[in-house]
């Protein structure tokens, strides 16, 4: 089978800068990997450049066996790429069921016609309720987005995502913003989403990347720096080296 992602030599400049600087990377379906870098390591350039979200300068992103490289953001969401955003992008004054809701006839190219039938409604509406269930919201389905706490906000988003039906979703820190009180039970929710799904996450909770991630990817000034196994991650004094401040500030292209 082909892996979910496959990334060769990705590039991605802003002006002069390099931001991400021939990224090569594999994310195995079904597998959960994190990306983990410093501030500034090109983490989510590298998901900018890996959903199309920005054109990449060089290089080459295949989705499940399907070169992407050159197909824009919404065709790789319709190959089964979706993501989530470092920063959430709610509506706060709907409610959680209508945001889902949103989502899943955006998808279906409805957003903005009338529904054709009460059917077709109750239809999109069973499946924003099944996809609130799984990442544990069905409770809240009812509840004025801004009336939870953050942390279930970001759940929100996570299930908005889902209604594109992906194969692979990329999570931009997840639990950002999110009281560490919180973040666990988030990442406990992802944990728990179907084992089909692969995963590709970000995150600077180093206790949360040894818990949850099969495979670590390390970003440094735009590179991989290394990748492996929590374990190998953990005892690399390279990346010790990365968190201690000595590395990690990028060079000019
Ligand atoms: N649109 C842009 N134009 C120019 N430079 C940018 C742009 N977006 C990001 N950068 C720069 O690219 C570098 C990488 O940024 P990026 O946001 O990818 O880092 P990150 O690893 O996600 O950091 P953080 O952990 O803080 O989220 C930073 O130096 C940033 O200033
Ligand atoms: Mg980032």
């Amino acid at each position: 089978m082909s892996p979910a992602l496959e990334v060769h030599d990705l590039t991605l400049r802003f002006a002069n800068f390099v931001a991400v600087n021939k990224v090569s990377m594999t994310v195995e379906t079904g597998s959960r990997q994190a990306i983990i870098g410093p501030n500034g390591a090109g983490k989510t350039s590298l998901v900018h450049a890996l959903t199309g979200a920005i054109p990449s300068s060089a290089g080459t992103v295949s989705i499940c066996g399907i070169d992407a490289t050159r197909l824009s953001q919404a065709a790789r969401v319709h190959h089964g790429l979706a993501r989530t955003f470092q920063i959430n992008q709610l509506f706060t004054g709907l409610t959680v069921l209508e945001n889902v809701l949103m989502a899943i006839l955006e998808r279906d190219g409805r957003a903005s016609i009338f529904w054709r039938s009460v059917a077709a409604e109750r239809v999109a509406i069973d499946e924003a309720k099944a996809l609130l269930e799984l990442v544990g919201l069905g409770p809240q389905a009812g509840a004025r987005v801004n009336a939870l706490p953050y942390g279930m906000r970001r759940l929100i988003e996570i299930a908005i995502a889902l209604a594109t039906r992906p194969k692979v979703l990329i999570l931009d820190e997840p639990a950002a913003g999110v009281p560490t009180t919180q973040s666990e039970a988030i990442f406990e929710r992802i944990a728990a989403l179907p084992r089909d799904l692969t995963l590709l996450f970000i995150e600077h909770d180093m206790n949360l990347v040894f818990r949850f991630a099969e495979k670590i990817t390390v970003l440094v000034a735009g590179e991989v720096l290394t990748e492996g196994p929590p374990a190998a991650i953990s005892a690399d004094e390279r990346v010790r080296e990365v968190y201690l401040g000595r590395r990690g500030h990028h060079a000019a292209a």
